[in-house]
Protein backbone atom coordinates (compact mmCIF):
# COMPACT_ATOMS: atom_id res chain seq x y z
CA UNK A 1 0.00 0.00 0.00
CA UNK A 2 3.02 2.42 -0.19
CA UNK A 3 2.37 2.76 -3.61
CA UNK A 4 -1.06 3.45 -5.29
CA UNK A 5 0.10 3.45 -9.03
CA UNK A 6 -3.81 4.05 -10.12
CA UNK A 7 -3.49 7.54 -8.30
CA UNK A 8 -0.67 8.39 -10.74
CA UNK A 9 -2.36 11.01 -13.50
CA UNK A 10 -0.28 13.06 -16.22
CA UNK A 11 0.06 16.25 -13.65
CA UNK A 12 1.53 13.94 -10.81
CA UNK A 13 4.72 15.17 -9.55
CA UNK A 14 6.95 12.39 -9.59
CA UNK A 15 10.24 12.09 -7.23
CA UNK A 16 12.43 8.93 -6.56
CA UNK A 17 15.85 7.60 -5.33
CA UNK A 18 18.45 7.06 -7.22
CA UNK A 19 21.00 4.83 -6.14
CA UNK A 20 22.17 1.26 -5.99
CA UNK A 21 21.04 -0.38 -4.22
CA UNK A 22 17.55 1.66 -2.80
CA UNK A 23 15.33 -1.54 -2.20
CA UNK A 24 15.93 -0.86 1.71
CA UNK A 25 15.83 3.03 2.22
CA UNK A 26 13.20 3.94 4.42
CA UNK A 27 12.32 7.49 2.27
CA UNK A 28 9.68 6.32 0.18
CA UNK A 29 7.61 5.43 3.18
CA UNK A 30 8.56 9.57 5.00
CA UNK A 31 7.69 10.82 1.43
CA UNK A 32 4.67 9.58 0.61
CA UNK A 33 3.21 9.60 4.10
CA UNK A 34 3.83 13.14 4.05
CA UNK A 35 2.68 13.75 0.33
CA UNK A 36 -0.58 12.15 1.48
CA UNK A 37 -1.09 14.28 4.75
CA UNK A 38 -1.17 17.42 3.06
CA UNK A 39 -2.88 16.15 0.26
CA UNK A 40 -0.05 16.76 -2.64
CA UNK A 41 -0.18 15.07 -5.71
CA UNK A 42 2.84 13.58 -5.50
CA UNK A 43 4.51 10.30 -5.71
CA UNK A 44 8.17 9.14 -4.41
CA UNK A 45 9.54 6.20 -6.17
CA UNK A 46 12.72 3.88 -5.64
CA UNK A 47 14.95 4.05 -8.68
CA UNK A 48 17.81 1.49 -9.08
CA UNK A 49 19.88 2.65 -11.51
CA UNK A 50 23.65 1.39 -13.02
CA UNK A 51 24.55 4.62 -14.97
CA UNK A 52 23.69 8.21 -13.25
CA UNK A 53 24.92 10.30 -16.11
CA UNK A 54 23.07 8.45 -18.81
CA UNK A 55 19.59 8.35 -16.37
CA UNK A 56 19.60 11.99 -15.88
CA UNK A 57 20.21 12.03 -20.27
CA UNK A 58 18.04 9.88 -20.86
CA UNK A 59 15.34 11.64 -18.27
CA UNK A 60 16.50 15.56 -19.19
CA UNK A 61 12.67 16.36 -20.24
CA UNK A 62 11.09 18.83 -17.21
CA UNK A 63 8.31 16.51 -17.49
CA UNK A 64 9.78 13.56 -15.70
CA UNK A 65 10.77 13.71 -12.76
CA UNK A 66 9.98 16.67 -9.90
CA UNK A 67 13.13 15.17 -7.72
CA UNK A 68 14.94 13.24 -6.23
CA UNK A 69 17.53 12.18 -3.66
CA UNK A 70 20.45 10.40 -4.53
CA UNK A 71 22.91 8.26 -2.54
CA UNK A 72 25.75 5.48 -3.14
CA UNK A 73 27.42 5.00 -5.41
CA UNK A 74 26.02 8.32 -7.10
CA UNK A 75 26.61 11.51 -4.97
CA UNK A 76 29.28 12.63 -7.18
CA UNK A 77 29.14 11.78 -10.50
CA UNK A 78 25.10 12.71 -10.43
CA UNK A 79 27.02 16.63 -9.67
CA UNK A 80 28.46 16.37 -12.73
CA UNK A 81 24.89 16.40 -14.39
CA UNK A 82 23.55 19.36 -13.01
CA UNK A 83 22.55 22.65 -14.12
CA UNK A 84 23.10 24.01 -10.42
CA UNK A 85 24.89 22.76 -7.27
CA UNK A 86 24.80 24.67 -4.09
CA UNK A 87 28.24 26.18 -3.68
CA UNK A 88 29.13 24.06 0.11
CA UNK A 89 27.83 20.73 -1.92
CA UNK A 90 30.36 21.86 -4.76
CA UNK A 91 33.14 22.28 -2.42
CA UNK A 92 32.58 18.95 -0.35
CA UNK A 93 32.14 17.04 -4.56
CA UNK A 94 28.84 15.25 -3.57
CA UNK A 95 25.23 16.00 -3.56
CA UNK A 96 22.28 13.83 -2.39
CA UNK A 97 19.15 16.00 -3.31
CA UNK A 98 18.15 17.17 -6.38
CA UNK A 99 15.28 19.70 -7.50
CA UNK A 100 13.77 20.68 -10.55
CA UNK A 101 12.86 24.24 -11.04
CA UNK A 102 9.78 25.68 -12.19
CA UNK A 103 12.30 26.79 -15.56
CA UNK A 104 13.32 22.83 -15.73
CA UNK A 105 16.58 22.99 -14.56
CA UNK A 106 18.19 20.82 -12.09
CA UNK A 107 19.39 22.01 -8.92
CA UNK A 108 21.31 20.19 -6.75
CA UNK A 109 22.15 20.44 -3.01
CA UNK A 110 23.73 18.39 -0.23
CA UNK A 111 21.87 18.09 2.81
CA UNK A 112 23.79 15.26 4.70
CA UNK A 113 26.10 18.01 6.02
CA UNK A 114 23.29 20.42 6.94
CA UNK A 115 21.56 17.53 8.97
CA UNK A 116 24.32 17.08 10.72
CA UNK A 117 25.11 20.46 11.69
CA UNK A 118 21.93 21.66 12.46
CA UNK A 119 21.76 18.81 15.00
CA UNK A 120 25.00 20.33 16.70
CA UNK A 121 23.77 23.41 16.86
CA UNK A 122 20.97 22.54 18.57
CA UNK A 123 22.63 20.52 20.64
CA UNK A 124 24.97 23.34 21.55
CA UNK A 125 21.57 25.92 22.23
CA UNK A 126 20.53 23.35 24.54
CA UNK A 127 23.63 23.49 26.26
CA UNK A 128 24.18 27.07 26.31
CA UNK A 129 20.53 27.70 27.46
CA UNK A 130 19.84 29.81 24.63
CA UNK A 131 16.30 29.15 23.12
CA UNK A 132 16.64 31.28 20.37
CA UNK A 133 20.37 33.02 19.52
CA UNK A 134 21.09 34.82 16.35
CA UNK A 135 23.72 33.46 13.79
CA UNK A 136 25.22 30.20 14.82
CA UNK A 137 26.10 28.67 18.15
CA UNK A 138 29.29 26.99 16.32
CA UNK A 139 30.76 30.14 15.63
CA UNK A 140 33.90 30.74 17.34
CA UNK A 141 34.01 27.53 19.00
CA UNK A 142 37.08 25.14 18.08
CA UNK A 143 35.16 22.13 15.84
CA UNK A 144 37.41 18.60 15.44
CA UNK A 145 36.54 16.45 13.25
CA UNK A 146 37.80 12.84 12.90
CA UNK A 147 38.09 11.79 9.62
CA UNK A 148 38.67 12.95 6.10
CA UNK A 149 36.48 11.18 3.96
CA UNK A 150 33.31 12.17 2.56
CA UNK A 151 31.44 12.95 5.28
CA UNK A 152 34.77 14.42 7.36
CA UNK A 153 34.45 16.87 4.15
CA UNK A 154 30.95 17.29 4.42
CA UNK A 155 31.10 18.22 8.45
CA UNK A 156 34.50 20.25 7.99
CA UNK A 157 33.25 22.69 5.42
CA UNK A 158 29.54 22.92 7.13
CA UNK A 159 31.61 23.85 10.22
CA UNK A 160 33.79 26.37 9.18
CA UNK A 161 30.70 28.08 6.92
CA UNK A 162 29.23 28.75 10.24
CA UNK A 163 32.04 30.48 11.80
CA UNK A 164 34.00 27.36 13.55
CA UNK A 165 37.35 26.97 14.03
CA UNK A 166 37.83 23.84 12.05
CA UNK A 167 40.69 20.42 13.08
CA UNK A 168 41.22 17.77 11.03
CA UNK A 169 42.16 14.80 12.53
CA UNK A 170 42.80 11.68 10.74
CA UNK A 171 44.83 8.18 11.08
CA UNK A 172 46.25 9.31 7.36
CA UNK A 173 47.75 13.02 7.93
CA UNK A 174 48.20 13.93 4.43
CA UNK A 175 44.68 13.66 4.09
CA UNK A 176 43.62 15.55 7.18
CA UNK A 177 46.20 18.23 5.61
CA UNK A 178 44.67 18.26 2.01
CA UNK A 179 41.09 19.10 4.14
CA UNK A 180 42.43 21.38 6.49
CA UNK A 181 44.10 23.42 4.14
CA UNK A 182 40.62 23.50 2.25
CA UNK A 183 38.42 24.93 4.93
CA UNK A 184 41.26 26.94 6.65
CA UNK A 185 42.08 24.62 9.74
CA UNK A 186 44.77 22.34 11.36
CA UNK A 187 45.68 19.30 10.86
CA UNK A 188 46.45 16.36 13.48
CA UNK A 189 47.04 12.68 13.44
CA UNK A 190 44.29 10.99 15.71
CA UNK A 191 46.95 9.94 18.40
CA UNK A 192 47.91 13.56 18.02
CA UNK A 193 44.55 14.48 19.74
CA UNK A 194 45.82 12.68 22.95
CA UNK A 195 47.66 15.82 23.79
CA UNK A 196 45.79 18.58 22.02
CA UNK A 197 43.54 20.68 24.03
CA UNK A 198 44.28 24.15 23.90
CA UNK A 199 40.73 24.91 25.14
CA UNK A 200 37.94 23.14 26.61
CA UNK A 201 34.36 22.72 25.18
CA UNK A 202 35.61 22.08 22.19
CA UNK A 203 33.08 20.16 20.09
CA UNK A 204 34.00 16.52 17.97
CA UNK A 205 32.44 15.34 15.34
CA UNK A 206 33.35 11.78 14.04
CA UNK A 207 33.06 11.05 10.37
CA UNK A 208 34.92 7.61 10.57
CA UNK A 209 33.86 4.38 10.44
CA UNK A 210 35.70 3.48 13.72
CA UNK A 211 32.70 1.87 15.91
CA UNK A 212 30.44 0.58 12.82
CA UNK A 213 32.03 -3.21 12.87
CA UNK A 214 29.17 -5.45 15.13
CA UNK A 215 30.61 -6.66 17.64
CA UNK A 216 33.54 -5.15 18.03
CA UNK A 217 33.41 -2.47 20.48
CA UNK A 218 35.87 0.33 18.83
CA UNK A 219 36.39 3.82 19.56
CA UNK A 220 38.47 6.31 17.54
CA UNK A 221 39.58 8.23 20.85
CA UNK A 222 40.19 7.00 23.99
CA UNK A 223 38.02 8.09 26.33
CA UNK A 224 40.41 10.30 28.69
CA UNK A 225 40.40 12.86 25.79
CA UNK A 226 36.84 13.82 25.81
CA UNK A 227 37.02 15.47 29.05
CA UNK A 228 37.91 18.36 26.99
CA UNK A 229 34.59 18.53 24.50
CA UNK A 230 31.14 19.85 25.69
CA UNK A 231 29.20 17.80 22.86
CA UNK A 232 30.37 15.11 21.09
CA UNK A 233 28.30 13.83 17.75
CA UNK A 234 29.30 10.39 16.01
CA UNK A 235 27.86 9.82 12.44
CA UNK A 236 27.99 6.07 13.00
CA UNK A 237 24.09 5.49 13.56
CA UNK A 238 24.36 2.09 13.48
CA UNK A 239 24.78 0.55 16.09
CA UNK A 240 23.27 3.80 17.53
CA UNK A 241 24.55 3.70 20.72
CA UNK A 242 28.44 3.91 19.93
CA UNK A 243 31.36 3.39 22.43
CA UNK A 244 32.52 7.07 21.81
CA UNK A 245 28.87 8.34 22.34
CA UNK A 246 28.46 6.00 25.66
CA UNK A 247 31.89 6.88 26.56
CA UNK A 248 31.25 10.66 25.84
CA UNK A 249 27.95 10.53 28.14
CA UNK A 250 30.41 9.39 31.12
CA UNK A 251 32.62 12.35 30.85
CA UNK A 252 29.61 14.95 30.99
CA UNK A 253 29.70 15.92 27.41
CA UNK A 254 26.45 16.44 25.42
CA UNK A 255 26.03 14.08 22.56
CA UNK A 256 24.32 13.93 19.49
CA UNK A 257 23.45 10.41 17.50
CA UNK A 258 24.33 9.85 14.03
CA UNK A 259 20.40 9.37 13.42
CA UNK A 260 19.69 12.80 14.08
CA UNK A 261 21.96 13.53 11.00
CA UNK A 262 19.58 10.52 8.99
CA UNK A 263 16.44 12.27 10.00
CA UNK A 264 17.46 15.75 9.35
CA UNK A 265 19.13 15.60 6.31
CA UNK A 266 15.47 14.01 5.17
CA UNK A 267 13.50 17.07 6.76
CA UNK A 268 15.62 19.31 4.33
CA UNK A 269 14.79 17.41 1.36
CA UNK A 270 11.46 17.00 1.97
CA UNK A 271 11.46 20.89 2.05
CA UNK A 272 13.56 21.51 -0.94
CA UNK A 273 11.16 19.44 -2.81
CA UNK A 274 7.88 21.06 -1.44
CA UNK A 275 8.72 24.37 -0.19
CA UNK A 276 6.54 22.80 3.09
CA UNK A 277 8.03 22.67 6.68
CA UNK A 278 8.86 18.54 7.09
CA UNK A 279 6.27 16.49 9.49
CA UNK A 280 8.87 16.27 11.91
CA UNK A 281 7.04 14.16 14.61
CA UNK A 282 5.56 11.85 11.41
CA UNK A 283 8.96 11.28 10.38
CA UNK A 284 10.67 10.36 13.78
CA UNK A 285 7.50 7.51 14.75
CA UNK A 286 7.59 6.15 11.06
CA UNK A 287 11.50 5.66 11.42
CA UNK A 288 10.68 4.60 15.02
CA UNK A 289 8.36 1.70 13.57
CA UNK A 290 10.30 1.00 11.30
CA UNK A 291 13.38 0.22 12.30
P1 LIG B 1 33.21 8.28 4.16
O1 LIG B 1 32.85 8.74 2.79
O2 LIG B 1 32.12 7.55 4.88
O3 LIG B 1 33.77 9.38 5.01
P2 LIG B 1 35.80 7.20 3.43
O4 LIG B 1 35.97 8.23 2.39
O5 LIG B 1 36.18 5.79 3.11
O6 LIG B 1 34.30 7.13 3.97
O7 LIG B 1 36.63 7.67 4.74
C1 LIG B 1 36.75 6.89 5.85
C2 LIG B 1 37.45 7.67 6.95
O8 LIG B 1 37.54 6.81 8.11
C3 LIG B 1 38.87 8.08 6.63
O9 LIG B 1 39.15 9.30 7.25
C4 LIG B 1 39.69 6.93 7.23
O10 LIG B 1 41.01 7.30 7.57
P3 LIG B 1 42.21 7.24 6.47
O11 LIG B 1 42.11 8.49 5.66
O12 LIG B 1 43.45 7.18 7.29
O13 LIG B 1 41.97 5.98 5.67
C5 LIG B 1 38.90 6.65 8.48
N1 LIG B 1 39.10 5.30 9.00
C6 LIG B 1 38.60 4.14 8.49
N2 LIG B 1 38.95 3.09 9.24
C7 LIG B 1 39.71 3.57 10.27
C8 LIG B 1 40.37 2.99 11.39
N3 LIG B 1 40.34 1.66 11.64
N4 LIG B 1 41.04 3.82 12.24
C9 LIG B 1 41.08 5.15 12.02
N5 LIG B 1 40.48 5.76 10.98
C10 LIG B 1 39.80 4.99 10.10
Amino acid sequence: ELYNFRLIKPDTKVYGLVGKPVGHSKSPLLYNAAFKSVGLDAIYMPFLVDDVEKFFNTYSSPDFASGCSCTLPHKEVALKCMDEVDPIAKKIGAINNIVRRPDGKLVAFNTDYVGAITAIEDGLRVLDGAVSVDGSPLAGKMFVVLGAGGAGKSLAYGAAQKGARVVVANRTLDRAKELADKVGGKALTLNELENFHPEERMVLANTTSVGMKPNIDQTPVPKHVLVHYCLVFDAVYTPKDTRLLRDAKQTGAAIVYGTEMMIRQAFEQYTNFTSLPAPEDMFRQLMENHA
